[in-house]
């Protein structure tokens, strides 16, 4: 899609998270499930997209940075063979563990386009220290670490909230899905959302699609947003911020 084409719902989206790569995780499962993806993707309005397999954990062990980035050049052919225009560019979503230094020091840090920005997430139920480590050796490496949706976190909610500030106040970014505001989300993930993104907390927005079928609620949850939120910041979060991220641009500039 060229800037001046309109898609189906009348908005533009740069997406910073994404599991479209083919078989690498728990996203699309085949290659032309990937291409359907993309192309669905346009279609609603998507300029751009980072896929960003999980990396960092034991289970995805075989996604390096090497094999994200081979994965990527592989999938781009297929797409403008399929004569799908999606932009794409690799990076990862980094799972903090014990041993998040350890394989940053092994394999590099995998950031979201010519940006420092490093997208991490946990699914613990509780936080640990060596989270902490990581955060503050990423800073010190000059990194900004954004947290993928932590409106899905399964830490506790009496934990929760002041988990949060206290990562915002260390210099965190949040990244909030789409499909958080969709109705067929839980009624915890959805008020955690709207907490914060009227709070103006979020600092992107994204989909972090996974297979076809994922596709429609996060459709549903981006309309929502539209329906909810004035133009200007529904652009900001899920346009000109991630695409500034991508440039290698400040935000605020
Ligand atoms: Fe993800």
């Amino acid at each position: 899609m060229s800037e001046n084409e309109v898609s189906e719902n009348g908005l533009a989206y740069v997406d910073l998270h994404s599991h479209l790569l083919p078989g690498v995780d728990d996203g699309c499962a085949t290659l032309e499930e990937s291409v359907a993806v993309a192309r669905r993707a346009v279609e609603l309005g998507c300029r751009a997209m980072v896929c960003t397999p999980h990396v960092g954990t034991d289970r995805y062990a075989a996604n390096t940075p090497e094999e994200i980035e081979r994965a990527v050049e592989r999938l781009r052919d297929y797409l403008r063979e399929a004569g799908v225009r999606l932009e794409i560019l690799a990076s990862g979503e980094f799972r903090l563990s014990e041993r998040s230094i350890e394989w940053f020091e092994t394999h590099g840090v995998p950031t979201l386009g010519r940006s420092n920005v490093v997208l991490i997430d946990t699914w613990a139920q509780a936080w640990e220290q060596e989270y902490d480590d990581a955060i503050e050796w990423l800073f010190e490496q000059g990194y900004q670490p954004l947290l993928a949706h932590p409106e899905r976190m399964l830490i506790a909610t009496e934990q929760w909230s002041g988990l949060i500030e206290r990562l915002e106040q260390r210099g965190v970014w949040l990244q909030g899905n789409f499909k958080s505001f969709a109705q067929i989300d839980a009624a915890r993930v959805q008020e955690r959302a709207w907490q914060l993104l009227s709070a103006n907390r979020y600092t992107v927005l994204a989909s972090d699609t996974h297979a076809f079928q994922s596709i429609a609620p996060r459709a549903e949850g981006l309309a929502t947003i539209r329906q909810r939120l004035d133009s200007p910041n529904v652009e900001r979060l899920v346009l000109t911020g991630p695409d500034r991220i991508l440039r290698g641009e400040a935000l605020n500039a």
